[in-house]
């Protein structure tokens, strides 16, 4: 792992009202790490994703991407820079099949001539072939959920946020999804960040983990530094099963 931060996020506030939703987090991720962002519902983690992808713009703070500052830049352009994103509630286009919603995607970095070589490569990694045909309407939660990932990674981003992508997944879906993203990030030099509830998702993939609560970056560290932290036991892990 080399210690060059990919993102630098430096006192980012996002409030709605009164409610001060994102509370001046900074942090860092480096280049070729799986990260977590953990804490209670509603902490902010939904929210901070949006900030840093340009959906809200902050209120206050820097968010510096590969060196270059995209604080306020629209979300297009910073997928075109290298930053994607899953969708916690996933938003799949219903009367899509997989192959044209992961071609979306692919539209990204690629035009007509190139575009379905794209697709063909990211579905066979995702293990799509059986349904790539299939309109995602018709799909349950495990593919959709997939669908979703192929196409944030059709996108081809140097920097990946996953919002609760293992949410619902049996523990046969679990590992799978682990295993995509472990060779993603290995074969394909991706850098993760993956915002979960799922423990043992988060605690099996993650070198680090940021921890916020009420908006708060309340703690970082390793897996078991953060098991292990009293302040985070109280605010989220209380009687979660670490395993
Ligand atoms: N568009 C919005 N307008 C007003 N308030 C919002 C909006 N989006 C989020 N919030 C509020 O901001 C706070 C943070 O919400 P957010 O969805 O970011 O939390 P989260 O950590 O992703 O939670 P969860 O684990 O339930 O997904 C919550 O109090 C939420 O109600
Ligand atoms: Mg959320």
């Amino acid at each position: 792992m080399s210690s060059k931060p990919i993102l630098q996020v430096s006192n980012l506030t996002k409030r709605f009202g009164n409610l001060v939703a994102v509370n001046n987090v900074t942090l860092q991720i480096h280049e070729g790490e799986i990260v977590g962002l953990i804490g209670p519902n509603g902490a902010g983690k939904t929210t901070f994703f949006n900030t840093i992808t340009g959906l809200y713009t902050p209120d206050e703070g820097r968010v510096i991407f590969k060196g270059e500052d995209i604080t306020g830049v629209p979300p297009h352009k910073i997928c075109k820079l290298g930053m994607s994103r899953t969708f916690q509630v996933t938003k799949a286009f219903t009367e899509m099949t997989v192959e044209e919603t992961v071609r979306v995607g692919a539209y990204n970095r690629h035009g007509e001539d190139d575009v379905m070589e794209k697709v063909d490569e990211v579905i066979s990694f995702c293990g799509l072939e059986e349904i790539r045909h299939q309109k995602c309407g018709d799909l349950g939660l495990a593919s959709l959920r997939r669908v979703e990932l192929a196409r944030a990674m059709a996108t081809e981003p140097d920097l990946l946020l996953l919002d609760e992508a293992g949410a619902g997944l049996t523990a046969a879906e679990l590992a799978e999804l682990m295993e995509i993203l472990r060779q993603l990030n290995k074969e394909q030099s991706v850098t993760l960040c993956v915002v979960e509830h799922v423990m043992q998702m988060v605690m099996g993939l993650c070198e680090r983990i940021f921890v916020l609560d009420a908006g708060e970056l309340i703690a970082e560290g390793t897996p078991e530094e953060i098991s292990n932290n009293p302040r985070v036991i109280e605010a989220y892990l209380g009687e979660r099963a670490i395993r």
